[in-house]
């Protein structure tokens, strides 16, 4: 008679645990979609100020230069990349020459020095983050990086939180843009489709 009890009982314990695992995933998962905090290396909003003053305003606002011009990397890997020097002489071998700033750059270029530019952008070595995967599904830089080209000195437009990545990929899994179709986006909201 009290057998049966018993047995029940590793049973019983399992399923509560099983229940408990599953709520905590789920909790987890829902805080993804609210989660907006901010750890202080990559907060929304930081600006640093740049060793040259380079503007994102005049090159790629009013000279309306092409962003991958620059940012040569963003269709073929994970970095967009900062241009090397040679790619500023292009222009400035003979573009405003009597600038201090652009001997500044001259100078450089002439020892072979890059400049030692602050990055604006600091996800966590934890998580792994592909430009091309965004870029080559017509993801525009705007979206994520805000309006570049009316920005003198680059800020950080969005919070890069885990939040934001998985809302994002949660509605273009959901409704892709037109144009798109959906069997053909691979935006995971798989753990390790982020964290490898
Ligand atoms: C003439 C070259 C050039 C062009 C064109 C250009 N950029 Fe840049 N970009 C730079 C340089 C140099 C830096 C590093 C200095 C700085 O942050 O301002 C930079 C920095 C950035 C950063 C900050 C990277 C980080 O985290 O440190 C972003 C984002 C960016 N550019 C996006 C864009 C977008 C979007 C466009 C097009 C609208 C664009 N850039 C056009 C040269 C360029
Ligand atoms: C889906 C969002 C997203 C899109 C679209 C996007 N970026 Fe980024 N970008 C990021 C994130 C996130 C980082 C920070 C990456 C890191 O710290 O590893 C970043 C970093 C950068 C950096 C500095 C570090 C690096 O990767 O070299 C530059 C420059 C940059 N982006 C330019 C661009 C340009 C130009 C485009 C469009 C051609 C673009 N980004 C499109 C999210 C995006
Ligand atoms: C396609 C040509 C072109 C390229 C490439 C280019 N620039 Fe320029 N840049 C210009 C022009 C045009 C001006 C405005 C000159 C003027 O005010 O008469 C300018 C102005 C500047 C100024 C302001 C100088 C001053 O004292 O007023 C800086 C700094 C500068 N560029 C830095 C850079 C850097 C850094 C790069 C590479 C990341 C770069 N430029 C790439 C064309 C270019
Ligand atoms: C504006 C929307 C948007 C944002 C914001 C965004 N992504 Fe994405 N992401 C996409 C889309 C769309 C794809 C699908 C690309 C494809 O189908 O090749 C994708 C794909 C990916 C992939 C490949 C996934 C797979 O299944 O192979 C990774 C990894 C990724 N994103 C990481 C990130 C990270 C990390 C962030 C935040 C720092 C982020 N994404 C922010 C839209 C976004
Ligand atoms: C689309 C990309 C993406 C996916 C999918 C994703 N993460 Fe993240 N995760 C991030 C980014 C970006 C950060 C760093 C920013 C932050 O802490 O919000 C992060 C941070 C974290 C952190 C550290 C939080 C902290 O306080 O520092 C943990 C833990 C984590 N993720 C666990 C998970 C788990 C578990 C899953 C699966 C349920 C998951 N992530 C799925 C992008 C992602």
């Amino acid at each position: 008679m009290n057998r049966r009890p018993l047995a029940l009982i590793p049973a019983r314990a399992f399923a509560v645990l099983a229940g408990l695992s599953m709520l905590a995933g789920l909790s987890l998962l829902a805080g993804c979609e609210f989660s907006d905090y901010t750890i202080p290396t990559y907060q929304k909003g930081y600006k640093p100020t740049q060793p040259i003053s380079y503007s994102h305003k005049l090159h790629a606002g009013e000279l309306k230069m092409e962003c991958k011009y620059c940012h040569f990397g963003s269709e073929k890997g994970r970095k967009a990349g900062i241009p090397p020097l040679n790619v500023c002489m292009n222009c400035h071998k003979v573009i405003k020459t009597d600038s201090p700033q652009i001997q500044k750059l001259a100078d450089a270029y002439k020892a072979g020095r890059s400049i030692p530019w602050i990055k604006v952008h600091n996800l966590p070595d934890f998580v792994s983050f592909d430009h091309s995967r965004h870029v080559n599904k017509g993801v525009a830089c705007q979206t994520c990086h805000g309006p570049i080209e009316e920005m003198q000195e680059v800020r950080q437009y969005a919070p890069l939180t885990m939040g934001w990545c998985v809302n994002c990929h949660r509605q273009y899994n959901a409704s892709p843009p037109p144009g798109l179709e959906k069997q053909h986006i691979h935006a995971s909201i798989d753990c390790t489709g982020c964290h490898q």
